[in-house]
């Protein structure tokens, strides 16, 4: 498996398909493997890279909290490492975060944003101070109680026993330091409206219909803050669409993707944010 060798870490990452390179970043507290039935079947026209961020999966980690700055820093080298000046950016959830941060730090390496099921705000009291018991526990208890209490909001009322397992052990699996510092840095994450409201590019709002974290009423009030915006909400799925109806997932990647290289070569020359 390909990695970017940093400074104090090592940053593994999957890289899959051909066609219009798109970043998709995983939520919390999971791992490039989230997205197990794109990498089985990458969206057709898509090249997709996807990081393991720093201490999930394979990649290594760094000391104190994890914030989402950081990780978008580690795009950034993986970027640079693989000779992409730009890429469609997407992520997940807390890989949402991430997302907003890289498109504040450099909006013209993001040539299109894609959210899906994640938030523009930031934390308010009472959430930063359950981010810190969150780490406080994965720390005390380990990776197994966290997503034993996450688990049951993670996925719609129909998803199978099968995913519901196989996502048990893929949280499971993660190193409960990586949660500890992930929960922190969460905990960090500013408001990004103004970053949502100043992209230039395109962006695509993905949520499933019954995710109760991060509602499409939350997808929605972003749509509304987005220049050029295109929400799809997917029905039959909760918070991780990704895994819960990957078909329909796949399409809505696939049509902004091609709606995106449409407009491209429309465009006039100096008329793209492409650097
Ligand atoms: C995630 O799926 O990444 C988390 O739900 C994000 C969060 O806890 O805010």
């Amino acid at each position: 498996m390909p990695h970017v060798t940093l400074e104090h870490h090592t940053l593994y990452f999957e890289d899959v398909g051909s066609g219009e390179p798109m970043v998709l970043l995983h939520g919390f507290p999971l791992s490039s493997q989230s997205f197990w039935p794109q990498l089985e079947r990458p969206p057709a026209g898509v090249r997709l890279l996807l990081p393991d961020h720093r201490g999930f999966g394979r990649s290594t980690g760094t000391r104190g909290p994890l914030t989402m700055e950081q990780i978008a820093s580690d795009v950034l080298a993986l970027l640079d490492a693989t000779g992409l000046p730009s890429a469609v950016l997407g992520g997940v959830s807390m890989g949402g975060y991430a997302a907003l941060a890289l498109t504040r730090m450099a909006p013209q390496r993001v040539r299109g944003l894609v959210l899906i099921d994640t938030q523009h705000l930031a934390d308010d009291a009472a959430g930063r101070e359950r981010r810190e018991r969150v780490a406080q526990e994965a720390e005390r208890d380990g990776a197994g109680l966290i997503a034993q209490a996450m688990g049951p909001r993670l996925l719609a009322a129909q998803a199978s026993p099968e995913l519901r397992e196989r996502l048990h052990r893929l949280m499971s699996a993660q190193a409960p330091e990586a949660i500890a510092a992930a929960s922190r840095g969460m905990a960090l994450r500013r408001d990004a409206s103004e970053v949502l409201a100043s992209y230039p590019g395109p962006t695509l709002m993905v949520v499933g219909a019954e995710d109760p974290i991060t509602p499409p009423a939350t997808a929605r009030a972003m749509a509304a803050l987005a220049r050029d915006a295109t929400l799809e909400v997917i029905e039959g799925a909760g918070h991780l669409p990704n895994l819960e109806q990957p078909e329909l997932f796949g399409a809505v990647l696939e049509a902004f993707c091609a709606r995106l290289q449409a407009t491209m070569m429309t465009q006039p020359v100096g008329g793209s944010h492409r650097p």
